[in-house]
């Protein structure tokens, strides 16, 4: 057999704890837990969080509460989001926005030094920190990741993907991930000459997954291209249960710039400034849709505006007389990004297009960031808590994300080094492959078309049988992201599918209403990936044969 036939021989890396990821939750994680790994697809800071336009909600004025920032979480949610998670979350916020500040976030104030409250659509009570306008997730990770790369105790590997999570032998427990070097290449090899193809099983006492949602999946979204679904995607290979994955938020205003992926955001803070929607005959719809109009619920306005596309007319955001000369002082990342798209928000009306913009769905996880199996614990977008329901309120997600981040780190801190001698990780994640951007563009395209902001569920199943055909192609030849993709996209299309009622964010054309007996969260038991059995030994083990493989230690 030549050495590249030979089955491959994986180096192995013991840690205590590993958190995988690179924005607010995972950094969160990392700096309570202190001694940790941390394993980061691109580089730290990288995902969403640093596009956060939105701020971070804390009821911090006078007369607030944190019970009533509670109270209006679960109010917005469509009847399904959890209160214990609101409450968790809500009650910890004050006390989150006092530590970002302790550790360098700067806040924007007024000029006695108070912060600035602002208000957003769902929220009874002006309760919305910002930084520097529109730029918080920018200046949150800013500090965050000062503080991380300060502390030697956390060890940070950047441009390394996670490729699929390691179980006991017995299936039941997390005990690592498979890793891609991406730094080494598929074509690593070990002492042997062996082709490892640059994969690395990573040992862990738990395992921390905070590597965001699964909104660049949809070809319209406001969201960079590593937010894929890798955790989601990961948990259902392992056989770790998921939640309301067909729950997806859409948000109404990203800008339409011709050729732009992902669109840029609009930051629903013009409209609460007063921007208003138009299309191209000069109508303003939304006052006919809802009594608030443009500062209706958001997944309200996103059908609005996805009406008026489906009919043909231009849906814009005027926000020249709201906004008007006081743009780049007030909405700098905006304003750079419609300059940037050839448009100038003081004079020019700015095409629109709703887009998928954060995931209420992902692995099912308690109160405390537990998922399902032993070992494993999922913080920030990647998790479903059920607190966001069927539709997330505007500035909970910053939120969410520090405050789980910390308590599961918190959680950690004493958590010991694994020693399993026998793993067990699917098959597939040892036959990594190169990236198929055509495959991976047609799961984008399909998911948006049937499983975007109407669905039905023609549409729905329309959209199962293209992926059905794409599986075959790409099975056991596909890189990570094109695997996790075809997971994910299955994940929606059939949980969408199951949901025969319109809730939130789920709009079914042919079930426009909502029905009692489906407001409950969704979760899934995924049956675990075709799997293959890995010996851990000292190093210079040999493989045994290609179904039950030796790895070095
Ligand atoms: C926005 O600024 O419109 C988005 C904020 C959020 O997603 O919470």
């Amino acid at each position: 057999m030549s050495a590249d036939r030979q089955p491959p021989r994986l180096r192995v890396e013991r840690h205590r704890v590993l958190v995988v990821g690179a924005g607010v939750a995972a950094l969160s994680a990392a700096l309570e837990l202190g001694d940790a790994t941390l394993l980061v697809d691109t580089v730290l800071g990288g995902g969403s969080s640093p596009w956060a336009q939105g701020g971070l909600a804390a009821a911090l004025e006078r007369g607030d509460t944190t019970v009533a920032h509670a109270e209006d979480t679960v109010t917005v949610s469509g009847g399904i989001g959890a209160r214990p998670a609101a409450d968790v979350i809500t009650a910890a916020a004050p006390e989150v926005v006092h530590w970002l500040q302790s550790l360098g976030a700067r806040f924007d104030t007024d000029g006695d030094g108070s912060l600035v409250l602002g208000r957003e659509a769902g929220h009874r009570a002006r309760r919305i920190v910002h930084a520097n306008g529109d730029a918080t997730g920018a200046e949150i990770v800013r500090a965050l990741v000062d503080r991380v790369r300060a502390n030697p105790a956390i060890a940070v590997r950047e441009h390394t993907t996670v490729v699929d999570l390691v179980r006991s032998e017995d299936g039941r427990r997390i005990v690592g991930v498979v890793a891609l070097d991406r730094r080494a290449g598929l074509d690593r090899r070990d002492e042997q000459g062996g082709r490892d193809g640059g994969l690395t099983v990573h040992l862990a006492g738990a395992v921390v997954l905070g590597t965001g949602g699964y909104g660049h999946l949809f070809a319209a979204t406001t969201n960079p291209p590593q937010v894929c679904g890798a955790a989601m995607a990961m948990a259902a290979r392992a056989g770790v249960d998921v939640a309301d994955a067909e729950m997806v938020q859409f948000h109404p205003t990203a800008l339409a710039a011709p050729g732009a992926d992902p669109l840029p955001l609009l930051t629903e803070a013009l409209r609460g400034e007063g921007a208003i929607l138009v299309n191209d005959r000069g109508e303003r719809y939304m006052a006919a849709l809802h009594p608030d109009a443009e500062l209706a619920p958001r997944d309200i306005v996103a059908r609005g505006n996805y009406a008026e596309l489906v009919a043909g007319r231009r849906p814009m955001l005027d926000a020249r007389a709201a906004v008007g000369e006081r743009f780049p002082e007030r909405f700098p990342t905006v304003f750079a990004l419609a300059r940037a798209a050839g448009l100038d928000p003081r004079t020019d009306l700015l095409p629109v297009s709703p887009a998928a913009h954060y995931c209420m769905g992902g692995v099912a996880t308690d109160v405390d960031g537990r998922a399902s199996k032993a070992g494993l614990w999922v913080v920030g977008e990647a998790a479903s808590t059920g607190v966001h329901g069927a539709n997330r309120l505007a500035s909970n997600s910053l939120l969410e994300g520090v405050v789980m981040g910390r308590s599961v780190g918190r959680l950690l801190r004493r958590t010991a080094r694994p020693a399993p001698e026998r793993v067990v990780v699917p098959a597939a994640a040892l036959h990594v492959g190169e990236h198929d951007a055509e495959v991976f563009a047609a799961v984008r395209q399909l998911l948006w078309r049937h499983a975007g902001v109407v669905r039905d569920e023609a549409g729905l199943r329309a959209g199962l049988a293209m992926l059905g055909g794409m599986v075959d192609a790409e099975a056991g030849t596909a890189g990570p992201t094109v695997r996790n993709a075809v997971e994910v996209a299955g994940l929606v299309l059939r949980s969408a599918l199951a949901r025969t009622e319109s809730r939130g964010a789920h709009c079914r054309a042919d079930f426009p209403r909502s029905d009692a007996a489906q407001a409950a969260r969704q979760i899934v038991h995924p049956a675990a990936a075709p799997s293959i059995v890995l010996d851990i030994e000292p190093a210079g083990a040999r493989p045994v044969d290609a179904g039950h493989l030796v790895v070095a230690a």
